[in-house]
C-alpha cells in the first residue's frame, strides 16, 4: 500500500497517535496497517543506540560504535568528500543497529566560544558549516535512512536552552542563523529536521509558522520529517499546525488527546492533521526494508576515524620546525590525555566506542625513544586541553581559559626543557596566554578514538597537518562582539551583534585575536597567484613551494567597500582543499552560487543583491589574503531602500556597546520585555530558586547541590543538567504518559505555593490520565 491510501484508512485516533513517541526512541506503529516503529538515534559523530530500556542522555550504555572526530573537528578539514565519507559511515553504523533516522549532525552557530555544545557544531560560518552538514546528510541518506541536521534554529547556547527566548533581527536570522540549514536541506537533501527547545522571537522553533512553513516548507520545498527536540514540544496542536510531525520522546497518549479535542473544537482540521502523518508514514515504508543484518567492519570505520583525526588536526605553532620530529627522537610524554584520551564531549552525543586508543599504548609504534625524565629528553610532548565536564550539552563553560593544574604543569615542564610541544584536545576555543611556553601547539580538538595514533601520525611526519580553524580564536572572552549582552539569566537573550559573528565582527573592526578564522600552518609553504576573476568565478594558481607534500585550504571571501547594505568587510562564499605535490602547482576554481552576493531584504523580503563592484579575497585564512580583485554585479533592485545613517555602530561593525535602541530598529519592532509574577509552565525547574513555595526552594537547593557535586568532580551529571534548565511542561513531555499536561499545571500551582489545589489537581489528574491512557490504548491496539 502506498503512503496516502494507508492514510485514508486510519482512524483520527490513530492519526493523532502517531504524532508523537512511543518511547524515548521510537514513535508509535500501527500493526494492524502494517506501519512500523520508526527508531531513533544519536547521533552526529557516532550511533548512540540503546537497547533494550531506553534512557534520553544515556545512563544506561548504548551498542559499541565508532566514535569519530566531533563535527568541530572534522569541520577543520573544510573537506565535505571527507564529511560524506564519515556520513556512509555512520550509515551504515546506524543501519546495522536498526536505526532508522540518525539524529545529527547539529550545525548550530558558535556565536560564543562558551556554548557547552561547540564541539558538536561546526563553524562560525554558515557556508562552511553549511556544506559540511549537506555532505554528511548526503553520507548517512546513502544508506536509506534518515538524516536529521538539527536544532532548527538558533540554539546557540545551552543555559536554559528549553527556557530561553532567541530574539534576533529578519537579516541576520536568514543570513547567519539559517542559511546553514538551507544548504543541508537543498544541497543535501536531508530528509528530517529537528526543531530547538528554545523560542525564536516568542515563538517556540516547533510551533514557529514562520520558520517550519514559510521558510523550510514553502521557501526550502522541505518535505520531509520535522521532529522535535526531545521534550522540546510546548504546544502540540500549534505544532501540528506548523507541519510537525512528530513530538518526542514520550508524551504518552496526553498530546494525542490534545489533538483530538482540538479537532472537536475546531481549532485544527483533519486535514492539518493528515498533512503531518502523511510524512510519518512515508518514512515507515522508506525504512522498511533495510537490511539490519549485515554489521559494520569495525577496523575499517577505526581506520576512517583516524584518517578523518589527521586530516582535521590544526597546526598552530611550530617555531624552528621542531615539528616533525626525526626519527630517534628522545621523548618524554607528559599532561593528563596520555593515559586518558578527551577525544569526545559529553552529553547525547556520546559514544560508547568499539575502542580506544591511548597515546601511551600506541606510542609504542613509532620510531621515538620513551623517556620518564623530562629533562634528558630531545622534546617534551604534553597532552593537555579542556576537561570532560567543560564540553557538555546542558551547561555552558564560565571561561576560555583551560585549568589552572594543566597551566602549571605546563610551566614546570617549560623550566625543565626548552622543547615543549603541546598537543591539545578541545572542542571549543580557548585561550593560549601560555603559548611562549611551548615550542609547537598540535590542536586535535576532539579526534574520536583513534585521536592517538593520528596525532603521533602528524608529530612523526608520517602524515602532514592540514587543517585550518573553523572558527577564530579570541584572545580573551572579553573581546568577543557577545560580550556585553549575552547575559546568563534572562529568558531573552538579544542578538544585538547582528550578523557580526565571529570572524565578521574582528575583521570588519580590526580586533587582533590569537589565531583567525581559516588559520593553520603546514610543514610545507604555499603561495597563491594569478587570479582570475569572471562573472561565474574565480580561479587562481597555488604552489606548493615547500619540500613535502601537503594541502592547502584555499578561501574566498567577498566584501563591498562602499556598501549601502550594512555588512561585514569579508565573508567566506568559498573553498577548496588542494593536495599538492611539493614543488607542484594546480589551477583552482570556485565558482559563485546564488548565495555568493545576496543579502535578505526584509523591506522586500526576499533575497537581493546590491549592484556595483564587490572586492574578491583569496588565501590562506581570513586575515592573510593574497590575492585581491574585483567583480561588478547588477543589482536586483535599484534602490537600497534602507537609512542607515542612523545605524552608526551597524554600519562601522562596533557593535560591542551597541545600544537596545540602534537593535530595536534593526529588529523592525518593539522588542520583548522581560516576564514577571508567578512561575509558569514553560519556566525552567532552576527558577525555583524563587519559588513561593518552601517545599520547592528545598527541591531547587537540592538539584543546585548536586549540580554543583558533579563539576566538583570532573564529571557533568548530565540528567541533572537536564533537569536544572528543562521547563515543567517537560515532565508530561518525558514521563512516558505517567503525567498529563494538567497535571504540570497542579505541580506549578504548588510550586506558586497553593500547595493544596495543586496537590488535589495532581491526584485527580493522576487518576483522570491513567483512565484516559488505558481507554486510549485498547481503542488503538484493538483487533
Ligand atoms: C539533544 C538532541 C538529542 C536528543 C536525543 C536532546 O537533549 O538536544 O541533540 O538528539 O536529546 O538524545
Amino acid at each position: 500500500m502506498i503512503a496516502k491510501e494507508i492514510l485514508s484508512k486510519l482512524t483520527l485516533m490513530e492519526k493523532a497517535a502517531l504524532l508523537s513517541g512511543k518511547n524515548e526512541w521510537e514513535s508509535r506503529d500501527i500493526p494492524r496497517l502494517g506501519i512500523q516503529s520508526i527508531s531513533f538515534a544519536d547521533g552526529p559523530h557516532g550511533v548512540r543506540r540503546q537497547e533494550g530500556a531506553g534512557d534520553h542522555l544515556g545512563l544506561n550504555a548504548s551498542l559499541p560504535a565508532t566514535c569519530f572526530p566531533t563535527a568541530a573537528t572534522v569541520a577543520n578539514s573544510w573537506d565535505p568528500s571527507l564529511g560524506e565519507e564519515i556520513g556512509r559511515a555512520l550509515g551504515e553504523e546506524a543501519v546495522a543497529q536498526k536505526v532508522d533516522v540518525l539524529l545529527g549532525p547539529g550545525l548550530n552557530m558558535k556565536r560564543s566560544p562558551l556554548c557547552g555544545r561547540n564541539f558538536e557544531y561546526f563553524s562560525e560560518d554558515p557556508i562552511l558549516a553549511g556544506k559540511m552538514a549537506a555532505a554528511y546528510v548526503r553520507g548517512i541518506q546513502s544508506k536509506n535512512i534518515y538524516a536529521c541536521p538539527k536544532h532548527f534554529a538558533v540554539n546557540s547556547r545551552e543555559y536554559r536552552r528549553m527556557a530561553m527566548n532567541a530574539v534576533v533581527d529578519e537579516r541576520t536570522l536568514r543570513e547567519i542563523y539559517l542559511t546553514a540549514f538551507e544548504i543541508a536541506v537543498k544541497e543535501g537533501g536531508a530528509k528530517t529536521i529537528m526543531s530547538a527547545y528554545n523560542e525564536v522571537n516568542g515563538e517556540y522553533a516547533n510551533e514557529n509558522k514562520h520558520l517550519l512553513v514559510d521558510i523550510l516548507r514553502e521557501e526550502w520545498g522541505f518535505d520531509g520529517l520535522v521532529v522535535t527536540d526531545w521534550g522540546a514540544s510546548n504546544d502540540h496542536v500549534e505544532g501540528v499546525k506548523c507541519r510537525s510531525n512528530v513530538e518526542m520522546p514520550n508524551p504518552g497518549l496526553d498530546s494525542a488527546r490534545e489533538l483530538i479535542k482540538a479537532v472537536e473544537e475546531g481549532r485544527i482540521t483533519e486535514e492539518e492533521i493528515d498533512l503531518a502523518v502523511l510524512p510519518v508514514i512515508e518514512a515507515a515504508l522508506y525504512v522498511k526494508d533495510n537490511d539490519h543484518t549485515k554489521g559494520f567492519n569495525k577496523d575499517e570505520h577505526h581506520a576512517l576515524a583516524r584518517k578523518a583525526a589527521v586530516n582535521s588536526a590544526v597546526l598552530l605553532k611550530n617555531d624552528n620546525d621542531i615539528l616533525p620530529l626525526k626519527p630517534g627522537t628522545k621523548v618524554a610524554l607528559r599532561g593528563p590525555f596520555v593515559n586518558k584520551p578527551r577525544y569526545q564531549g559529553s552529553g547525547s552525543s556520546q559514544v560508547n566506542s568499539t575502542k580506544v586508543e591511548t597515546i601511551a599504548e600506541v606510542i609504542e609504534e613509532y620510531d621515538l625513544e620513551v623517556l620518564e625524565d623530562p629533562r634528558d629528553a630531545d622534546v617534551v610532548l604534553f597532552f593537555f586541553g579542556l576537561d570532560e565536564i567543560a564540553e557538555s550539552e546542558g551547561g555552558d563553560r564560565l571561561s576560555m581559559d583551560i585549568p589552572e593544574y594543566q597551566v602549571k604543569e605546563l610551566k614546570n615542564l617549560a623550566a625543565l626543557n626548552n622543547n615543549v610541544v603541546g598537543v591539545m584536545s578541545a572542542g571549543s576555543a580557548v585561550k593560549t596566554p601560555w603559548l611562549d611556553d611551548l615550542k609547537a601547539l598540535l590542536h586535535g580538538y576532539l579526534s574520536g578514538q583513534a585521536g592517538a595514533t593520528a596525532l603521533l601520525d602528524i608529530i612523526t611526519g608520517k602524515r602532514v597537518p592540514t587543517g585550518k580553524l573553523s572558527e577564530s580564536y579570541p584572545f580573551s572572552y572579553t573581546d568577543c562582539p557577545i560580550v556585553n549582552f549575552a547575559a546568563q539569566d534572562k529568558r531573552n537573550l538579544q542578538y544585538r551583534e547582528g550578523p557580526f559573528i565571529g570572524y565578521r565582527y574582528y575583521d570588519t573592526v580590526d580586533v587582533e585575536v590569537q589565531f583567525p578564522f581559516g588559520f593553520g600552518l603546514s610543514y610545507t609553504t604555499f603561495e597563491y597567484s594569478n587570479l582570475k576573476v569572471t562573472d561565474g568565478g574565480v580561479s587562481f594558481t597555488v604552489t606548493n613551494t615547500g619540500k613535502i607534500d601537503g594541502a592547502e585550504i584555499a578561501q574566498l571571501y567577498v566584501g563591498r567597500k562602499h556598501s549601502a547594505v550594512i555588512r561585514p568587510r569579508k565573508e567566506l562564499k568559498g573553498f577548496s582543499k588542494v593536495w599538492l605535490k611539493a614543488g607542484e602547482s594546480k589551477e583552482v576554481s570556485i565558482s559563485f552560487d546564488d548565495k555568493t552576493f545576496r543579502y535578505f531584504s526584509t523591506v522586500s523580503n526576499k533575497w537581493e543583491v546590491e549592484g556595483g563592484e564587490y572586492q574578491i579575497y583569496v588565501g590562506g585564512n581570513v586575515r592573510d589574503i593574497a590575492l585581491e580583485g574585483a567583480v561588478t554585479k547588477e543589482g536586483t533592485i535599484t534602490e537600497v531602500p534602507y537609512d542607515i545613517k542612523s545605524l552608526a555602530r551597524y554600519r562601522s561593525g562596533q557593535i560591542r556597546n551597541l545600544h537596545y535602541d540602534e537593535f530595536e530598529k534593526i529588529y523592525g519592532k518593539a522588542l520583548p520585555e522581560e516576564k514577571v509574577g508567578p512561575l509558569d509552565i514553560n519556566d525552567a525547574l532552576c527558577q525555583m530558586e524563587t519559588a513561593k513555595s518552601d517545599l520547592c526552594r528545598l527541591v531547587y537547593k537540592i538539584l543546585k547541590k548536586k549540580l554543583d557535586k558533579s563539576y566538583e568532580k570532573g564529571v557533568p551529571d548530565l540528567n541533572i543538567m537536564f533537569i536544572y534548565n528543562m521547563p515543567f511542561r517537560a515532565i508530561c513531555k518525558m514521563s512516558g504518559g505517567m503525567v498529563s499536561r494538567s497535571m504540570v499545571e497542579s505541580i506549578v500551582t504548588i510550586v506558586n505555593g497553593h500547595f493544596f489545589r495543586g496537590i488535589g489537581g495532581v491526584i485527580v489528574g493522576f487518576f483522570r490520565n491513567m483512565s484516559a491512557n488505558k481507554k486510549y490504548e485498547k481503542e488503538l491496539y484493538r483487533k
